[in-house]
């Protein structure tokens, strides 16, 4: 019988506190600014990936949550792919013949989100990362997260972000071939383990721009982009690596709302403008700045910090032994949630993962 050549990995969504948005380049996916994310971990968070290899296979496939997907030529899915397979030849067949040459085998690919579509999350930062993740291992390949941060990101920029747990920043880089633009630890989740995630699911529609549309629009358009990239993004990530570092919450809250309000200024600088957050995402907003003044005008401290990505839905980072006030205040501002929002109003507590 002949060996079968099969890996199962699994990877967990990351979302932003410092955002990425704009592309210098499109087709190697390199940003216009550095980020840094949290990577969340719940057992409904994550994108878990089976890959086999096999000289029988007649061409490279792969199923998404059970549906077959086509593989375009050229396209995103296919680079990571043949990016793997040239690491594999690279890293393991050349340096030792002996190894099974499986960079010439055509591979099926089978991936699984575990969290519903209702979460209203992209899954292409999970998806992506484990999918890297899994012919990483398929492959045996002996190098580290930030090497695979490299192919993760051209499948989907901020997928370089989930090849970390805890704390990631995706360094920028400055080569043209893109080789410094990679994923690093800035802290693993045991450094900073009492920060929790509330995800509030406002709604679950598709967003109107996707964010490669959006990106792009913003860079041809928006002038706004030009300042944030070049006088706010570069201090931003400097002092919230030092915020993470000290486990300063209240500066850690302040960066990452005000990261979040100047990413969706920059959608609405946009031509034409681009709106992702509705009414009931500013509302939530209301809810965490007077929340924080109150906690503030009485001699304390920040309480939550809330961030948007590209659609209405909240996220929002806080101290455990927050998060079930948090949850009783949201619940009870938005009593009417079954008949106001479209499905329910989902809310999902995820620690920071270790990976
Ligand atoms: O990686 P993409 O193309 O899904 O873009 C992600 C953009 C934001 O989620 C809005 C910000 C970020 O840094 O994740």
């Amino acid at each position: 019988m002949s060996p079968i050549y099969q890996a199962t990995a699994s990877a967990p969504v990351n979302i932003a506190c410092i955002k990425y948005w704009g592309k210098r380049d499109t087709k190697l996916i390199l940003p216009t600014n550095s980020s840094l994310s949290v990577t969340l971990d719940q057992d409904h968070l994550r994108s878990t990936t089976t890959s086999r290899a096999d000289p029988s296979f007649e061409k490279d496939r792969l199923w998404l949550n059970g549906k077959e997907e086509e593989i375009k030529d050229g396209g995103r899915m296919s680079t990571c792919i043949k990016e793997m397979k040239r690491l594999r030849k690279q890293e393991v067949e050349d340096k030792n013949p002996a190894e099974p040459k499986l960079s010439s085998f055509s591979v099926h690919i089978s991936s699984f989100n575990n969290f519903p579509t209702a979460a209203g999350l992209a899954s292409s930062a999970s998806g992506f990362a484990a999918l890297v993740s899994s012919l990483a291992q398929l492959y045996q390949l002996p190098v580290s997260p930030s090497t695979l941060s490299l192919i993760a990101r051209q499948g989907s920029g901020s997928a370089c972000r989930s090849l970390y747990g805890g704390f990631v920043a995706w360094e920028m880089g400055s080569a043209v071939d893109g080789s410094d633009s990679l994923a690093i630890e800035v802290a693993p989740q045991s450094h900073w383990p009492d920060i929790h995630a509330l995800i509030c699911v406002v709604s679950d529609d598709k967003k109107g721009t996707s964010s490669t549309s959006g990106m792009q629009r913003t860079v041809e358009t928006s002038p706004l982009l030009q300042h944030r990239i070049n006088h706010v993004v570069p201090q931003r990530m400097k002092d919230i690596s030092t915020a993470i570092l000290a486990r300063d919450f209240d500066s850690f809250a302040r960066l990452t709302m005000a990261d979040s309000n100047q990413f969706h200024a920059v959608a609405l600088d946009t031509e034409p403008p681009i709106f992702y957050m509705n009414d009931v995402s500013r509302s939530i907003i209301s809810l965490i700045v007077e929340y924080n003044r109150l906690s503030l005008a009485a001699g304390g401290g920040y309480k939550a910090a809330y961030t948007y990505d590209a659609g209405p839905n909240a996220v929002i980072y806080a101290p455990k032994e927050n998060i079930k006030e948090i949850i009783q205040l949201i619940v009870s501002y938005f009593p009417q949630q079954k008949d106001s929002f479209k499905d329910n109003f989902n809310l999902f507590s995820a620690d920071v993962t270790s990976q």
